[in-house]
């Protein structure tokens, strides 16, 4: 019998297997496994390590040279924000996101600030040809400085250009393009993206040059899943949002070099992506007012607090299952808030379909947003409106309990520099919010003590205290 000539791969975490499995024998994920060439099969996880021609002697901590590493600025404030404060020379960045979200129009930009700047910069496309990127670019602006561009999608040609041009930043867009003669397999498999993504490490790193790589993201995950680039590369930026809509989020999500869960907001407009240093704003702007159903919350993404108004729509059923829908949230995490509701609080909401939106697109994780999930499916349930100008946050626990959040002093600070007037915050977190220049603090211990902060002060009143 012939041997096989093919293996098995994990498109999560690499690993290798000689048949298939449903699920990984390294990673427990199912349905992961795909299948690839043997010969550019490398084994698992340590694929993803640089070689060196002569091994390194292991040294102590203290024979390490100690000093920051010096990062350059992509000319961008919003995306040196992600990065940790700028790209790290000899460092490998991903940035991944759906097709059309505008990857390829921020790198462009990139490019052309740092050539401005007086870096040389190489940009290789192996999806447009030179004429789709002089449209592109001439929609972005004036192009000065060494900046040069390549079509090409021969790994080992873009690698001996650039050794003979000597830029100090890279762009390779994109990588599933990308292929190299002695790695088998078409490009884009994941036997190919793996040689690539090794090469182009090896190359940032013996020659101090800034790399920035596409990853296309695809639902399914297909064969040349980024789970895997991600494993690799030093970086990972996601370019996320709805494609229909003007505003689009950078996330990091893995950075070797600094912290990870910054966001960096653009919006796109007909001559390439602006930046939005404002974004709570922006993201409140066309806000309906003196609507139930409708209240602001302040959520932190990495160190920089976002306001963000989350809708709920509370109506009765007309079939006999009640619907609940959550946009942007954790379906089963307001489905809990729902019965905290309904116990603590005494509200029916059995025969009701229950929505729950957070505006901007943005998906949340922070448990501060609770309050204000709950808060604004009872502002709808009631259909009574929430002061415009009031913000709340705090975390429901399962008795009705408002649990305190980290970073309460820079949410109220960020109520304050947009104007808002009262800020409803857990109890416990009072002591905290100290520098209010005239904002009105409320504390609240439990749900009702919040609910009853809703009601117009008249019906306030009768309530027993
Ligand atoms: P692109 O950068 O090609 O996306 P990706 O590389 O992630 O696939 O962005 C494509 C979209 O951006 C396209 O729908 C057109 C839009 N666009 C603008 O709205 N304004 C512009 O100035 C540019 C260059 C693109
Ligand atoms: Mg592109």
């Amino acid at each position: 019998m012939p041997a096989k000539n093919t293996v098995f791969f994990c498109r999560e975490c690499g690993c290798e297997s000689s048949k298939w499995t449903g699920v990984c024998p390294g990673c427990r994920a199912f349905n992961t496994m795909v299948e690839a060439p043997k010969d550019s099969a490398r084994s698992g996880k340590n694929a993803a390590l640089p070689r060196r021609s002569a091994p390194d002697e292991a040294v102590r901590l203290d024979e390490i040279p100690a000093g920051e590493a010096t990062r350059i600025s992509t000319g961008s404030a919003e995306l040196d924000r992600v990065l940790g404060g700028g790209a790290v020379p000899g460092s490998l960045i991903l940035t991944g996101g759906d097709p059309g979200i505008g990857k390829s129009t921020l790198l462009l930009q990139v490019c052309r600030s740092m050539a401005a700047a007086g870096r040389r910069v190489l940009y290789v496309s192996g999806e447009e040809s030179l004429r789709q990127i002089r449209l592109r670019a001439d929609r972005i602006g004036a192009f000065t400085g060494d900046i040069r561009f390549l079509c090409e999608t021969d790994l080992d040609r873009i690698l001996q250009t650039a050794g003979q041009m000597k830029p100090e930043v890279c762009v390779i867009d994109s990588i599933q393009t990308m292929f190299r003669e002695e790695a088998a397999g078409t490009p884009g498999s994941i036997g190919q993206v793996r040689e690539c993504t090794l090469a182009l490490m090896n190359y940032a790193k013996a020659s101090h040059v800034t790399v920035f790589i596409v990853g296309h993201v695809t639902k399914e995950g297909t064969v040349a899943g980024p789970r895997m680039l991600e494993h690799m590369v030093d970086t990972v930026l996601y370019f996320e949002g709805d494609r229909h809509a003007s505003y689009r989020v950078l996330r990091g999500v893995k950075n070797r070099f600094g912290a990870t869960n910054e966001i960096g907001v653009f919006e796109m407009r007909g001559s390439g992506l602006a930046e939005v240093t404002n974004p709570s704003a922006f993201l409140l702007s066309g806000r309906p007012e003196n609507v139930s159903g409708s209240v602001i919350t302040c959520v932190m993404e990495g160190t920089r607090p976002l306001l963000l108004e989350v809708q709920g729509l509370v109506s009765r059923t007309s079939f006999g299952m009640p619907r609940r829908t959550a946009a942007g949230m954790d379906y089963n995490r307001m489905n809990l808030l729902i019965a905290v509701l309904e116990k603590r609080c005494r509200l029916s909401l059995s025969d009701c379909d229950s929505y729950i939106n957070i505006t901007g697109g943005i998906r949340l994780n922070d448990p501060s947003v609770d309050l204000a999930v709950v808060l604004a499916l009872y502002s709808s349930f009631k259909n009574l409106p929430v002061l415009p100008e009031l913000l709340v946050f705090g975390e429901v626990g399962l008795s009705g309990e408002i649990r305190s959040v980290p970073m309460t002093e820079q949410r109220v600070a960020e109520a304050l520099r947009l104007g808002y007037t009262t800020v409803l915050l857990p109890r416990s977190s009072l002591p905290l919010a100290c520098d209010t220049r005239g904002l009105r603090i409320v504390g609240a211990g439990t749900l009702e003590e919040a609910i009853r902060f809703l009601e117009p002060p008249a019906v306030r009143g009768k309530e027993p205290q």
